[in-house]
C-alpha cells in the first residue's frame, strides 16, 4: 500500500522535474515533494505506525526515493543555470579584435584659436600682446579716452556699473590706456580680450563678446599705416582679398576716426540677418588717436602720432566661419564646438 504510493508519487515527481521549464517550477516540486511539509515527510510521519520490519523496508525506500529526487533536481538546476550563464555570455559578448575607439581630443574653442593665430601674426611683425583686466576704473575706460562724464558718447556703449564706481569694460581700448603707461612711444601693441555691453541679446549681439585692440604709436605715423596694417590684418584672417569700405566713424578717442566695414561674407553682399540685410558688417572701427589721449597717456602729441583700431574678433569668428547667430558662441554647446 504505502509502497506503491511511494512509488507513483517518485515516478510523478521525476516527471514534473523533467518537464519543469524555469528554476521557479523546479522548486516548487522540490518544496511539495522533499520539503518539510511535503509529500515524503507525510508518509514518514506515518512511519510510526508501521511494524518494525515494514517501518526498516519503507524507511529504506523513502531514503532512496529521497535521494534520487534530490540527485535529479539538482542536475535540472545546473542544467537551468549552465543556460542562464550562455544566455548572459551570448548577450555581453565583446569583439576584443575590434580597434579601440581612441582618446577623443577637445578642441580649443573658435574665439580662441582666431585670437592665438592673430597674436602670432602681429608677435611676427613686432607688435606686443597685452593684457588688461575685464573689470576695469571708469577713468580708464571713459576719461583717459577723451570720453568725460558728461560727455554724449558715454551713451554709445550701454555699460554695466559695479556698485564701486568700477565697470566691466565695455570695449579693449582700455588697454590703450595702460600700453601708454607701460610701454612709452614709440609702441606697438595688441591687446585681445573679452568686453561687456548692457545689450538686448539677439542674433548680433550678445552682452559678452571679444575684440582685438591696437596701438601704434611713432613719429609721423599716418593713415596709410594704418591701412597697411588692416589689410594685412584681413587677408591673414579670410585667406583672399575681402571687399572692404572706409566710411567716417565717430569715437572720442580719434581723430579722423573710421569704420572699416566688410562685405558680408555669409551672404555676399546679399542681405542676412548678421549684417541687418546691410551687405556690410562693420568689422574694424579705426583712426589716428587723437592728441588728447596721447597727452592724458604722458605722450607729447606734438612730437608723437598714433593709430588705434578694435577688431570685432566676436564678428570675425561669425563672417570666418560663416555663423549666422552671435548666441551660438557662448552657447557651450558641444556640437556647435566640434565643428571646429
Ligand atoms: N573701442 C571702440 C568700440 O568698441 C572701437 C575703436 C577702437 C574705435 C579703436 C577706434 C579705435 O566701439
Amino acid at each position: 500500500m504505502v509502497e506503491s504510493q511511494l512509488e507513483s508519487l517518485a515516478q510523478s515527481a521525476r516527471e514534473r522535474i523533467g518537464a519543469a521549464a524555469t528554476a521557479e517550477e523546479l522548486e516548487a516540486v522540490r518544496v511539495e515533494v522533499l520539503g518539510r511539509k511535503g509529500a515524503l515527510a507525510e508518509i514518514s510521519k506515518g512511519l510510526g505506525r508501521l511494524s518494525p520490519e515494514d517501518r526498516a523496508r519503507i524507511g529504506k525506500l523513502l531514503n532512496l526515493a529521497k535521494n534520487e529526487l534530490e540527485a535529479l533536481l539538482e542536475r535540472r538546476k545546473q542544467e537551468f543555470e549552465e543556460a542562464a550563464l550562455r544566455a548572459k555570455l551570448e548577450a555581453e559578448w565583446v569583439d576584443l579584435t575590434l580597434p579601440a575607439p581612441g582618446p577623443r581630443p577637445g578642441v580649443l574653442h573658435p574665439l580662441t584659436q582666431i585670437q592665438e593665430e592673430l597674436e602670432d601674426l602681429f608677435t611676427s611683425m613686432g607688435v606686443v600682446v597685452l593684457d588688461g583686466p575685464e573689470v576695469e576704473t571708469e577713468y580708464n575706460n571713459f576719461d583717459a579716452l577723451n570720453i568725460p562724464p558728461d560727455h554724449p558718447a558715454r551713451d554709445m556703449q550701454d555699460t554695466f556699473w559695479l556698485t564701486d564706481g568700477n565697470c566691466l569694460r565695455t570695449h579693449t581700448s582700455c588697454v590703450q590706456v595702460r600700453g601708454m603707461a607701460k610701454l612709452g612711444p614709440p609702441l606697438r601693441m595688441i591687446a585681445p580680450g573679452r568686453v561687456f555691453r548692457n545689450e538686448e541679446v539677439d542674433p548680433s549681439h550678445e552682452h559678452t563678446f571679444y575684440q582685438l585692440e591696437g596701438m601704434m604709436v611713432d613719429r609721423n605715423v599716418s593713415i596709410a599705416h594704418m591701412l597697411y596694417f588692416m589689410k594685412t590684418l584681413l587677408r591673414h584672417i579670410f585667406g583672399r582679398e575681402v571687399t572692404v569700405r572706409l566710411r567716417p566713424g565717430y569715437f572720442p578717442f580719434v581723430e579722423p576716426g573710421f569704420e572699416l566695414d566688410v562685405q558680408c561674407l555669409i551672404c555676399d553682399g546679399q542681405g542676412c540677418p548678421v549684417c541687418k540685410h546691410s551687405g556690410w558688417v562693420e568689422l574694424l572701427p579705426c583712426g589716428l588717436v587723437h592728441p588728447n589721449v596721447l597727452r592724458m597717456g604722458g605722450i607729447d602729441p606734438e612730437e608723437w602720432s598714433g593709430f588705434a583700431f578694435g577688431l570685432g574678433l566676436t564678428r570675425l569668428v561669425m563672417m570666418r566661419y560663416g555663423i549666422d547667430d552671435i548666441r551660438y558662441l557662448q552657447s557651450g554647446d558641444l556640437r556647435f564646438l566640434r565643428q571646429f
